[in-house]
């Protein structure tokens, strides 16, 4: 039996330019990045268990998918073999966004089955997606985000899980740089860690919300949100946007937080 999205996607007509797979678009930065996409012409499939989005689009493909399952793997490997079938693409990006805090607090008290799914939507779909993009989309520029946090360089209590799987990606990032020559790929990619700044997401009021027996550094964030120094979404987002349009000539890995500087962006060209 096969997903509604996935036969709209297998039944769609005509060439297809440039897709998108992104990660969390139900909301946060990942909302934020969807009418970006649309409005300049990608087709995109968005992924989160929730569905609910306001944006219609006939470019805009909506998975209902569980990245805390493994099982979820399997209609990820079937979109993208559809999508590679496409006449006409010349671009392909993947925006690994979708991550989760939890568990949060000492290990001790959670299911190991807990600790797995937070490597697995963090760490192991992030890793597994960008190797999956870059063997079959060998003959397009392919760009690869990987959202990383302060929390991948920076020890809190209370965010073992979150911090190591961070952690685990930026150096999955690092490492698929390594490897590109072994995709034997056509054309340039570009993968990029980059690290949002602290955004006025659900993530966030997760954060505030925290038991500072849990999470003992919930003072910080609760005091920068009274500040008002949150970054709306839409900045990342933006971001993200342009590194999936940018245009670069060879393989490049960059390490970069928002805001992304000038010089950064004229390294690229
Ligand atoms: N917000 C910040 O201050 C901040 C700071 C540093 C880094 N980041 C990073 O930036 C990225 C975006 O964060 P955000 O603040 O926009 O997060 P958010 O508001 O919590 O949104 C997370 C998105 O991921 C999806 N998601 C969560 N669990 C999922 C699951 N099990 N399976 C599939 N999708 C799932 C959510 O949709 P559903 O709930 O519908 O599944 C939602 O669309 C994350 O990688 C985060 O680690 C954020």
């Amino acid at each position: 039996l096969q997903a509604t999205w996935l036969g709209d996607l297998t039944k769609r007509q005509g060439p297809m330019e440039k897709f998108a797979l992104v990660t969390g678009t139900s909301r946060g930065v990942g909302a934020a990045l969807l009418p970006m996409l649309l409005a300049d012409g990608w087709t995109v499939l968005g992924i989160s268990r929730s569905t609910g989005s306001t944006v219609q689009s006939p470019n805009f493909y909506s998975a209902a998918l569980d990245l805390t399952e493994v099982g979820s793997a399997r209609g990820l490997e079937d979109a993208l073999a559809v999508v590679a079938k496409f006449k006409g693409l010349t671009r392909v990006a993947l925006v690994n966004n979708a991550a989760s805090l939890e568990p949060v607090g000492n290990l001790a008290n959670v299911g190991l089955q807990t600790l797995a799914g937070s490597f697995l939507i963090n760490t192991c779909f992030p890793m597994w997606l960008a190797h999956k993009v870059l063997a079959l989309f060998v003959e397009q520029n392919v760009v690869v985000v990987n959202l990383s946090s302060g929390a991948a360089s920076n020890p809190y209590a209370g965010w073992s899980s979150y911090c190591a799987t961070k952690a685990a990606l930026a150096m999955s990032t690092r490492v698929c740089r390594e490897e590109l020559g072994l995709f034997h790929r056509k054309k340039p990619a570009l993968l990029v860690d980059y690290a949002p700044g602290v955004v006025d997401t659900q993530m966030q009021e997760q954060v505030r919300t925290s038991d500072p027996q849990q999470f003992p550094m919930v003072a910080k964030f609760r005091q920068l949100h009274n500040q008002g120094a949150l970054v709306p979404a839409s900045e990342p987002a933006g971001e993200i946007y342009r590194l999936c349009r940018q245009e670069f000539a060879h393989d490049e890995h960059l390490q970069v937080r928002y805001p992304i500087s000038e010089e950064t962006w004229d390294l690229l060209i």
